[in-house]
Parts: C-alpha cells; sequence; structure tokens
C-alpha cells in the first residue's frame, strides 16, 4: 500500500515526502525533474531514515504513469507536479495549459483505470485572485489573472466535476498561500532556478551576497506601510497539512476545499526587518513601482482545516527566516 507523490522532488513535495515517511507511510515519488535536481531523492531518504522508490516520468507519459500503476499498488495520490511560475506562465500559457492540465488528466484517467480514487491536490491561493475582504475563507469568489492560476482553478472544476460523476471519489483540495522556509535540517528548502520569482528565496540570495538588492515591488498599496501583505506559512507546517489530509480522504469519500495558511498576514517590509533580525544580516533593498497583478493584501482564513482537519499552522516567522536562512547557507557552502 503506497501513497504515490507526484512532483515529489519540488519544494513542498520533498517536505511532505519526508514527513509522510517520518509518519511511517510508505511512499513513491514521480518527477519528471523539470524544476528539482535528483540528489533530492537521496536528502529526502537521508532525513527520514527511510526508503522509497523514485520514477523520473513526465505525467504527459502517460504509458509510463500506467506502468507504475501496475507495479504498484497505490491507494492515494498527492498531486503536486505541476509548472507554477506565475510571470513565466503570462508567457508560455500553452506549455502550462498542456503540463498542468493534461498532465492531471492522464493522472486521473489512470488512477480509476485502476480504482484508486484518493486524492489530495496542491492547490494554490492565487485562485482567490483580488479579495474583497481579508482573511480569506474556501467560499470566496474565485478568479484568476494568470495562466499559472487559472490551471489550478480549472483543475479545482474537474475535480468537482469527477466527484459529481462517481461519488466513490475521496478528494481533498489544499489552498496553499506562501510557503516560505526549510526544513530544521537545511539539507532541503526553497532551491528555484535562475533569479527567484518569489520574496523569501530573493531576500536569501541578497543576504548571502548573490544578489545585489531586493526590489521593492512598490509601497503605495492600502497597508500599515504601504507593501504589500501576505500569509507567510512555513513549508513544514504545509507539509503536516498534507498528512491530515491523507487522514481524512481515507476516512469519508467526497469533495473539500481548505485554506492552509497562518491566518496572518506580514508586509514586505516586516518580512525583510524579521530576517534581518533573526539572522543578524543586512538585507539591501529599493522601493520600485508596483509589479504586474500584485494585490495589496492576501491572507487566509484557516478555520475549516482547523476544525475538520484538526490542522494548525505551529511554527513562528522567526522559525520560517532561521530555517530558510540555514539552508541558504548550507547551499552556498556546498557550491
Ligand atoms: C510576495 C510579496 C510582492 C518579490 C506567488 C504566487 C502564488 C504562490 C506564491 C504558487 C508581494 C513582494 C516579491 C520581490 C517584492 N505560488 N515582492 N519583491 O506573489 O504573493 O504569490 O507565490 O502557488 O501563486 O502568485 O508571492 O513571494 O512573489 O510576493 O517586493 O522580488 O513580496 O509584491 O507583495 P505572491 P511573492
Amino acid at each position: 500500500m503506497s501513497i504515490l507523490v507526484t512532483g515529489g522532488t519540488g519544494y513542498i513535495g520533498s517536505h511532505t515526502s519526508v514527513e509522510l515517511l517520518k509518519s511511517g507511510e510508505d511512499i513513491i515519488i514521480l518527477d519528471n525533474l523539470v524544476n528539482s535536481q535528483i540528489d533530492m531523492v537521496d536528502k529526502i531518504k537521508k532525513i527520514s531514515g527511510k526508503d522509497l522508490k523514485f520514477y523520473n516520468v513526465n505525467l504527459l507519459e502517460k504509458s509510463e504513469v500506467d506502468k507504475i500503476f501496475k507495479e504498484n499498488n497505490i491507494t492515494e495520490v498527492i498531486h503536486f507536479a505541476g509548472l507554477k511560475a506565475v510571470g513565466e506562465s503570462v508567457k508560455k500559457p500553452i506549455e502550462y495549459y498542456s503540463n498542468n492540465l493534461i498532465g492531471t488528466l492522464n493522472l486521473l484517467e489512470i488512477m480509476k483505470k485502476y480504482d484508486c480514487k484518493k486524492i489530495v491536490f496542491s492547490s494554490s491561493a492565487t485562485v482567490y485572485g483580488k479579495p474583497k475582504t481579508v482573511p480569506i475563507k474556501e467560499d470566496f469568489p474565485l478568479s484568476t489573472t494568470n495562466p499559472y492560476g487559472t490551471t489550478k482553478l480549472m483543475i479545482e472544476q474537474i475535480l468537482k466535476d469527477l466527484y459529481a460523476s462517481d461519488n466513490e471519489w475521496s478528494i481533498i483540495i489544499l489552498r496553499y498561500f506562501n510557503p516560505i522556509g526549510a526544513h530544521e535540517s537545511g539539507l532541503i528548502g526553497e532551491n528555484p532556478n535562475g533569479i527567484p520569482n518569489n520574496l523569501m528565496p530573493y531576500i536569501n540570495q541578497v543576504a548571502i551576497g548573490k544578489l545585489d538588492y531586493l526590489k521593492v515591488f512598490g509601497n503605495d498599496y492600502d497597508t500599515p506601510d504601504g507593501t504589500g501583505v501576505r500569509d507567510y506559512i512555513h513549508v513544514v507546517d504545509l507539509s503536516l497539512g498534507h498528512l491530515k489530509a491523507i487522514e481524512r480522504v481515507r476516512k469519508s469519500n467526497g469533495i473539500e476545499i481548505y485554506n492552509l495558511g497562518t491566518g496572518k498576514g506580514y508586509s514586505v517590509l516586516e518580512m525583510i526587518q524579521a530576517f534581518e533580525k533573526i539572522n543578524n544580516v543586512k538585507v539591501n533593498y529599493k522601493i520600485v513601482e508596483r509589479r504586474q497583478g500584485d494585490i495589496a493584501t492576501c491572507y487566509a482564513d484557516p478555520n475549516k482545516a482547523k476544525l475538520e482537519l484538526g490542522w494548525e499552522a505551529k511554527k513562528t516567522l522567526e522559525d520560517m527566516c532561521r530555517d530558510g536562512w540555514k539552508f541558504t547557507k548550507n547551499l552556498n557552502e556546498q557550491n
């Protein structure tokens, strides 16, 4: 009996794989390594002290995915695999729709063929678009402003229609807010290819000297200090949310959606100050114009996950800043 983790060598996938193994689960990772490295498999084994099967497979290769189900007794799937850079998706919509949608449809078709009807799907707060108020609840209106976000919204709709067609499915959709930080070992963390899009990897690379300064995208938003406010959540807290989702998906059929956030928002300047204070480093920055598509404020109401999954984020902003920095320093020493 195994859990198939698609995208299991990625940032959130690798941290979730570690927590699944530590909790005694048997997992199989499927990943095409388009945005991760093969040595992540050994790191996951090292941290957890457990073994696992890895398949270097692309979900677009249907026959290869079929072979994995034929060779193993897969009872649940956690589906992380997908392209996820907002800016890149605007430039390459066909690649994003093809990879994220066709890959997911292939996976679901093969799951159905092997009567594996329990899935946890990695979605994103980006499906809320520009929320009218905060904190954000799961029943808020949905809208997207980029192809990446639209693929998440479309896959959520596919899953809703799938359950409506066959109530034997057990589906949980998890909407992540802003995952940051790293495993306390410092062995795994967020290591984006090229120049980081997201705030915290960028701050880390400025602090370590790889980048000169952080561009703060606008300080004229309607927020306490004018810079963007987001719900930053420790990637290990986020990973533990998946273990609770697996527990729930095993218990009952149905389709449920949960926000995974802390319920607290921090501004860009607050993040810079916290990171500098906790790690005793300097982060040079300049205020520049707003980034297109950004919103002022976004943070979760995580109460549904607390009530129904028995999950809540426990790690602090200090943990997030300290653990992320430890990983960055380790990575820098290796290179
Ligand atoms: C956070 C804040 C920026 C970089 C994105 C995706 C979302 C999800 C998480 C996948 C904002 C500011 C950032 C920089 C800055 N990804 N910023 N300078 O945009 O909230 O969410 O990542 O699911 O789908 O949209 O995260 O880290 O890019 O930005 O000032 O160099 O930091 O304006 O206020 P975002 P982010």
